[in-house]
């Protein structure tokens, strides 16, 4: 394993490999979500739903937002984990501080989000809170990983592809 300067090595392939999965696992995510509401592409609410599919889209998203929340804090964990053994003076590293100070922001962000969206559901517009939720996550991720993950991948690859 090639070391880039005194404090900090190459991402391992492996490394590597973990936070890549995540990253699949959190499109897949969102494709779940789109497939769950049948007016996800249109402006339409509920309102051309029966009542038993409004409350299962309820529950399933109500459900979705924990798996999720539960998903993000394992991925953030274990990049933190690869950070905190990369950048082998992490107290100092500024890159580690400021990535896993995002990280933190962004989960207070989620719970407040899924906090707002949960009464939106149920007061019955389901639909409006799924396209919200879909449009915030990928929007708040998107850019998580363009300003955090995308450069400090590169960084640590050694200039392999
Ligand atoms: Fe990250």
């Amino acid at each position: 394993m090639q070391h880039l300067d005194n404090d900090v090595r190459e991402l391992s392939v492996a490394e590597h490999q973990l936070i890549e999965d995540g990253h699949t696992h959190l499109d897949q995510f969102l494709r779940e979500l789109r497939e769950t509401c049948c007016e996800f592409y249109s402006l339409e609410g509920c309102q051309g739903c029966d009542r038993g599919k409004v409350a299962s889209c309820q529950g399933r998203l109500n459900s979705f937002e924990h798996v999720f929340l539960d998903f993000v804090i394992e991925h953030f964990k274990n990049e933190e984990k690869i950070m905190s053994k990369i950048f082998s003076n992490q107290d100092t590293n500024e890159c580690f501080r400021l990535h896993q100070q995002e990280h933190d922001k962004l989960l207070r962000e989620m719970q407040s989000l899924m906090h707002k969206l949960s009464t939106e559901s149920d007061r019955g517009h389901t639909a409006v809170a799924i396209r919200e939720f879909h449009y915030r996550v990928t929007e708040l991720f998107g850019k998580h990983a363009r300003m955090f993950d995308d450069p400090f991948i590169r960084q640590l690859k050694g200039g392999k592809k």
